[in-house]
């Protein structure tokens, strides 16, 4: 069987490519190599040579008919990930990428068995909480005027009170920014073109996902990357909000299984699953936690800054792919020693990070409390 990976050259997809060719699967990438995420756009040196590769764009309708040419399955992730005001480059990567996928796959009867989208647990916006008098609230984003009065946490609409954050199950989407929009664009165009043209398609909505390999130069890839350049340059991190934010963390060997209980699963077809640790960890812990295991003490720094889009609390409910007997292995701690051990000979200087911070400020991404 072979398995078309888009994206497959990026931290996900390659976990996810080395995986399948363990377990007997031919393997097909299609990668545009994209920078900042391939810095000199050369081809990963951690892509297997047993994965048959084609750079090429997932835009480009020729390269894409090449590339799903005598493939049995899809796994679709390649994708525009950041937090720049580019909003129209999310709907054209990541939307129109989707459909041409679909669009190909029908027009020319291509016998694809399973497509499985990997989306995103930003599709829940800022999430599902209690309130102590109206009930389960799935609340808009918080109001720029709270956040610019250092006001945190996210309030009941109709009374205002704190609410308590739930476990996110996956019934309902509140997309709250231009990625998290063009996700759950994607998931309609899949889910909708798969039902319609009975191709089978699974949604996978991901949290945070940590491992090896991912790039030190994508802004997006988070706060493993951001938070170890700067410990072992001996500066402190920088910490948006208060620290109290409430995230999971899923190590990428996970994921990756997931992805394949999905393509292996009939079971799956047509339906929408998180794949996350189900494990809440605030990132002042996460801090101290990364401080602790590289045997440093340097608190970060808490300027009152927040990122505009962001949410306060996301840790997704992973009972629905335990149902298929999926469940993640790998503890918080197992992620940041095996990213620190593979991270060791490959630091780069602090400056990048400081310069996504500044870029981000100036488009008015990153702000202050008043
Ligand atoms: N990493 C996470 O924490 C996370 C969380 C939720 C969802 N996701 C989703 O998972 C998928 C994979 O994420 P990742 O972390 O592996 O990202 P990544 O950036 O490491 O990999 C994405 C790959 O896609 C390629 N790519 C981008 N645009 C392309 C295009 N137009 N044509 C061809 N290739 C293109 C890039 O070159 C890169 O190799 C994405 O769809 C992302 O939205 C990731």
């Amino acid at each position: 069987m072979k398995v078309l990976i888009t994206g497959g050259a990026g931290f996900i997809g390659s976990h996810t490519a080395d995986l399948l060719l363990r377990r007997g699967y031919e393997v097909r990438v299609i990668d545009s190599l994209e920078p900042p995420v391939h810095r000199h756009r050369d081809k990963p040196g951690y892509l297997s040579d047993e994965v048959e590769f084609i750079m090429g764009n997932i835009g480009d309708r020729d390269a894409m008919e090449k590339a799903l040419q005598g493939v049995d399955a899809v796994l679709h992730l390649a994708a525009y990930q950041d937090y720049l005001t580019d909003f129209s480059k999310f709907a054209v990567v990541n939307d129109a990428g989707t459909a041409l996928l679909y669009e190909l796959i029908v027009n020319r009867k291509l016998p694809v068995r399973k497509v499985i989208l990997g989306s995103s647990q930003a599709v829940y916006g800022e999430g599902k909480y209690q309130c102590s008098e109206h009930g389960t609230v799935y609340p808009p984003p918080r109001p720029l005027a709270q956040l610019e009065r250092g006001e945190w946490e996210v309030r009941c609409p109709s009374c205002g009170r704190n609410m308590k954050p739930l476990l996110i199950d996956e019934a309902k989407v509140n997309p709250h920014n231009q990625y998290a929009v063009s996700k759950y664009s994607q998931e309609l165009y899949a889910l909708t073109l798969g039902r319609r043209f009975d191709i089978p398609t699974v949604v996978l909505r991901y949290s945070i996902t940590q491992g090896p390999r991912q790039s030190f130069y994508n802004a997006y890839s988070g706060i493993l990357r951001i938070f170890t350049i700067c410990l072992l340059n001996d500066m402190p991190p920088i910490i948006y909000e208060d620290g109290r934010q409430l995230r999971d963390y899923v190590h990428v060997g996970d994921v990756a299984e997931a992805n394949v209980v999905a393509l292996e699963n009939d079971a799956a077809d047509f339906e929408v699953f998180n794949v996350g640790s189900g494990q809440a960890t605030t990132v002042l812990e996460y801090a101290a936690r990364l401080n602790a295991l590289l045997g440093k003490d340097i608190k970060p720094r808490i300027p009152g800054e927040f990122r505009l889009g962001d949410s306060r609390h996301a840790v997704s409910d992973i009972s629905k792919l335990r149902g298929l007997g999926w469940r993640p292995k790998l503890s918080l701690e197992d992620i940041i020693n095996e990213y620190l051990h593979w991270a060791q000979d490959r630091v780069v200087a602090s400056g990048l990070h400081t310069e996504a911070h500044r870029v981000m400020k100036q488009l008015g991404v990153v702000r202050s409390r008043r």
